[in-house]
């Protein structure tokens, strides 16, 4: 019997250098694997972390990791150009389907861009398989913004209000919260919006007030849940909220059921 926990070596084929602190890593992959989804990557004797799919290829897939601790700081001090273990993909992923046709809202903030970006890049190269898409994305900083050759072709099909927190004297561009763009969006048919929050759990519980306030409904909303994995496969627990393993039914949740799943 196979054994699941046995991860494989991955070629690093590109890194491509966001800010000093988050690198997405290209790196080979044969085989289906879903926007949202994600993968654990390892290092022996250092552990393993779950990485969120943030682009597929035609045999790669990119993970975009923000250096914070131990098996992160590994792999940017000593494994750039080298090769990692990985083991998934992992996870339920964005379902596409439950957002062609519709008037689509994306709200991310920082790295939560990461796990959407292939739904964003997607509807940006198919607009005729949506109403409408609009992204509105939030960074710290100018310093702190992902993806930035990504917004260049993003700006040019899509919506795009890419904010920072800080910005410099003199900086012309949207300033602020995500949440203060919520309040001015405008809808041919509130009814046939859907709208995808993705971020740190306070970014998602305040966002998510904005958008009710539109009088959106629950289930025109999904979000996805970054809650600390271990096995990643419904095996240990770890994450487990309830009946709910958010490893396995999500990351990705219909808000209807995720609202009771935020830390
Ligand atoms: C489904 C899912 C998808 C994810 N996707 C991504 C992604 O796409 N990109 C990404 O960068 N991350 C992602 N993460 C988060 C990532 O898995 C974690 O940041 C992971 O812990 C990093 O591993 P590490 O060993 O480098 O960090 P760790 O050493 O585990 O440190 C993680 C955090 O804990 C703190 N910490 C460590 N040790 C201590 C201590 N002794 N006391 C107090 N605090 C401590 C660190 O400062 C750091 O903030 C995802 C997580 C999940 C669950
Ligand atoms: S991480 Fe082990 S059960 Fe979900």
């Amino acid at each position: 019997m196979k054994n699941e926990y046995i991860p494989q070596a991955s070629k690093i084929r590109e890194v491509i250098r966001h800010t000093d602190l988050e690198y997405t890593f290209r790196m080979t992959y044969e085989g289906d694997v879903k926007p949202g989804q994600f993968f654990e990557i390892s290092l022996p004797k250092y552990g393993e972390a779950p990485i969120s799919v943030s682009g597929v290829g035609a045999g790669t897939v990119d993970f975009t990791i923000r250096r914070v601790g131990k098996v992160t700081n590994e792999i940017f001090e000593n494994y750039v150009g080298d090769s990692l273990l990985i083991r998934g993909p992992y996870g339920n992923g964005f379902d596409l389907e439950h957002f062609k046709g519709r008037e689509i809202v994306v709200v991310a903030g920082g790295t939560g861009l990461s796990p959407v970006r292939g739904v964003v890049d997607y509807f940006a190269r198919h607009m005729q398989e949506c109403d409408s898409c609009t992204l509105i994305a939030g960074f710290k900083t100018l310093g702190d913004v992902l993806f930035k050759e990504d917004f260049a072709l993003w700006k040019e099909k899509l919506q795009v209000i890419q904010t920072v927190d800080n910005a410099p004297e003199g900086y012309e561009g949207p300033v602020g919260m995500v949440t203060r763009y919520i309040p001015d969006l405008k809808f041919k048919n509130p009814e046939n919006a859907v709208f995808i929050c993705v971020g740190p759990p306070v970014m998602i519980k305040f966002t998510v007030q904005e958008i009710l306030k539109l009088g959106m409904k629950e289930e025109q909303i999904w979000i996805s849940n970054e809650r600390k994995m271990c096995c990643g496969l419904g095996k240990c627990g770890h994450c487990r909220m309830g009946s709910t393993y958010i490893c396995l039914d999500g990351p990705v949740f219909n808000y209807v059921e995720g609202k009771n799943l935020i830390d």
